[in-house]
């Protein structure tokens, strides 16, 4: 079974992927946890980069969706072949979300064969959307020491972002399923709703 967990900066996602991979591990349940970008032995040399570099919009998709492409075959898919609950700490809801809207000229068709390249096709069982008010995503960050390059001091940056992520809630097809948490809730409050999520849409 595939979890991913995505949602603006700032919303608990790190925080509740291990969370649940803990709760997975002491049910005896055999997990993976991982995170994009960074969260294969290529990928964490093509983070380097992206939190590092001066990069324009174009050139990050494609290191985000290069990123993708070798974390699915190398990680993603070993993992679940071995019978491995995968979650990944953001997908390919976070191009939709960052990248898509700031690049023009993309169109419909041109978005959905990025999509399938670079995640070879493999979709989420299960997606957590942690959704987080853009003004709290900015306050929390002025308390976050690990800031980098990513990070933007703009609220209509990540009204924006955030609004994509709804969108993609709110749109889900028959394909998917998409579950919205609301990041202003307690942690531990959170995690016991994620945790009756995923036990009822348990594919394992
Ligand atoms: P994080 O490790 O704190 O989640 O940071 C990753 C940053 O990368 C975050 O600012 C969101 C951004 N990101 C994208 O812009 N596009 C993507 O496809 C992914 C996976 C992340």
């Amino acid at each position: 079974m595939f979890i991913t967990f995505d949602g603006v900066d700032c919303a608990g996602k790190t925080t509740q992927s291990a969370m649940l991979y803990n709760h997975l591990v002491l049910q005896n349940i055999p997990a993976y946890l991982t995170k994009e970008p960074g969260g294969s032995y290529a990928g964490a040399k093509i983070r380097q980069i992206l939190v590092s570099e001066e990069l324009d919009e174009t050139e990050k998709l494609f290191l985000f969706l290069a990123d993708r492409a070798n974390h699915v075959r190398t990680v993603i898919r070993p993992s679940l072949e071995a019978g491995r609950v995968v979650i990944c700490d953001r997908y390919h809801d976070s191009t939709v979300a960052y990248q898509f809207p700031l690049l023009d000229g993309l169109n419909q068709s041109t978005k959905d064969d990025l999509r399938n390249i670079a995640t070879r096709g493999l979709e989420p069982d299960l997606t957590f959307i942690i959704d987080l008010p853009a003004e709290e995503v900015l306050r929390r960050m002025k308390t976050r020491k690990d800031n980098n390059i990513l990070d933007k001091d703009d609220i209509e940056y990540y009204r924006g972002v955030r609004n994509v992520l709804n969108k993609i809630w709110e749109n889900q097809d028959e394909n998917r399923v998409i579950v919205k948490i609301d990041g202003m809730m307690g942690i531990e409050y959170i995690h016991q709703a994620i945790v009756k999520w995923f036990n009822h849409y348990r594919k394992v």
